[in-house]
């Protein structure tokens, strides 16, 4: 079983299992011993009448083995009446191992069971032996037997056994008991530790969820909810809260700083654009100097872009980038992005094809935002596809949703790289040059992912490097209610 549910199901279980099995063990073991104390008290009592009968008629009557001509000697009758009445096992045996006399009990025994009483007779000692002896599979017995000297010539030792049947308790019905009862009881503690395991973590999937839906990027400002009881849990929830608290106030003052940062960087940004477009114009301009001023209008441009972008993405982090949703015709927005492909695309000798359906396609959404949208996938498939190649734009509308798909021909991204593309200021390959033949900072896949989010959409890629990449941008029908 997985989880902590099922891992404290299982040890309960098994530890209940060990319990109940010591228990058992135990209770057996400490009642089982007075049971045969009680027994070996019984055959004591009947060797001690045996021995003093046998010794009490020896002296008064003489020897009492009878041995008539060819028959085997045996106990004289009128002692051996005396025995006649005993209900255990009563065996006598003579000098050469032989048995003098059987009581009744014992003569019904089977050949097998006499056969292992009589050998066990043969083993007597002086002072007494007791033992426990199974006769058949059936037929277990506590037996004591002793030598004596003391019954005149021929009897040699007496053996008295008892069924261990006749312990008023067995402690052994309590193991079969136990057996029986035992798996019901596991099973029930099972199931009620299952339950108890699952209402005891029940809080805590609840907290995990709740953890989940906040710490989606967007919901720091929500907190858990803390439970009354001043357990364990609200310990959590608590620290938890604090948690959230440190982290939205550390995002939040990283948001407004790259969100001021890049406001205070877009005045000084167009004074400086202004100026190098003055110098450029100007007639007084050395022409040497025309070159090192486009090159840093470039630059100029490029960096305008970047504080714009990083700014709308603080913005959206901050969630202050609300959209200006309206109704429009997506045809015109994918036909807008097609003419700029192929204006990009011409000194690249690219090839951009576009398909769109007949008819209208409308979707209340942010133009501007969407717009944008087009323009980074289509910049970049430009831009990633070299001479020869060709970039093709497809609209379609579905029933519940309207999809836009950019693919292109181009040199594709390695699989390692396609979970890192979304990421801000990342880049294939950050060893090449931010100008050169394919500028760029990183951040346009980033923005294009957010608005596609922003319109309750998303963003999918696929891509072989060296085959080319598609990107499959999905809105829904009610993208702008996002
Ligand atoms: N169509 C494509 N073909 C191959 N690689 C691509 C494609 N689109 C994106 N990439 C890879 O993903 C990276 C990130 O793309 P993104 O648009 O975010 O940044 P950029 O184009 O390098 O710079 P920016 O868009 O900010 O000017 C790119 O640098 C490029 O390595
Ligand atoms: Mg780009």
């Amino acid at each position: 079983m997985r989880g902590i549910r099922g891992r404290l199901t299982v040890s309960f279980t098994i530890a209940l299992l060990l319990a109940l099995g010591g228990f058992g063990g135990a209770l057996y073991y400490e009642l089982k011993q007075p049971s045969v104390i009680e027994l070996d008290e019984r055959t004591a009592l009947e060797m001690k009448f045996a021995l003093n009968w046998l010794q009490g008629s020896y002296r008064l009557v003489g020897p009492l083995v009878v041995a008539r001509d060819s028959m085997p000697p045996t106990l004289n009758a009128g002692i051996s009446a005396a025995f006649e009445s005993s209900r255990d096992y009563l065996v006598i045996i003579g000098e050469r191992q032989q048995p003098l006399f059987l009581s009744e009990a014992a003569r019904n025994l089977e050949f097998g069971a006499i056969d292992r009483l009589l050998s066990e007779a043969g083993r007597a000692t002086v002072a007494g032996r007791t033992g426990s002896l199974e006769l058949d599979p059936a037929l277990s017995v506590r037996y004591r037997v002793t030598l004596t000297d003391s019954a005149g010539p021929g009897v040699a030792s007496v053996l008295v056994a008892t069924p261990l049947d006749n312990l008023t308790f067995d402690p052994a019905l309590i193991l079969r008991a136990m057996g029986v009862v035992a798996p019901l009881v596991i099973l029930l503690a099972a199931m009620l530790g299952y339950w108890l395991a699952g209402r005891a973590l029940a809080p805590v999937e609840s907290i995990t969820d709740e953890v989940d839906a906040i710490t989606d990027g967007r919901s720091l400002h929500r907190r858990l909810a803390v439970p009354l009881s001043a357990d364990e849990i609200s310990r959590l929830a608590l620290t938890l809260n604090r948690m959230f608290a440190r982290l939205e106030q550390s995002f939040g003052s990283l948001h407004r700083f790259t969100a001021d940062a890049s406001h205070e960087l877009k005045t000084p940004l167009m004074v400086l654009r202004a100026g190098v477009e003055r110098a450029l114009t100007h007639p007084g301009t050395p022409p040497d100097a025309i070159g090192a001023l486009d090159e840093t209008l470039e630059q100029i441009n490029q960096m305008s872009e970047m504080v714009d972008n990083l700014l709308t993405l603080a913005r959206a982090d901050e969630g202050r980038a609300p959209l200006a949703v309206e109704p429009c015709d997506l045809r015109d927005l994918v036909a807008e992005a097609s003419e700029t492909a192929g204006m990009l695309a011409e000194g690249g000798d690219v090839l951009v094809t576009t398909r769109m359906p007949d008819h209208p396609v409308p979707l209340p959404v942010d133009r501007h935002r969407i717009r944008e949208l087009l323009l980074n996938l289509i910049t970049n498939a430009v831009k990633y596809t070299p001479p020869g190649g060709r970039v093709d734009l497809e609209l379609a509308d579905a029933a519940t949703d309207v999809t836009v798909v950019v693919r292109d021909s181009g040199i594709g991204i390695a699989p390692g790289d396609l979970p890192h593309i979304f990421d801000r200021f990342w880049r294939a390959d950050p060893a090449r040059s931010r100008t050169g033949d394919r500028p760029g900072v990183g951040l346009g896949l980033s923005i294009t992912k957010w608005i596609a989010e922003a319109h309750g959409g998303s963003i999918t890629v696929q891509s072989r490097p060296g085959r080319g990449t598609l990107f499959t941008v999905t809105l829904p029908r009610t993208a702008g209610q996002a």
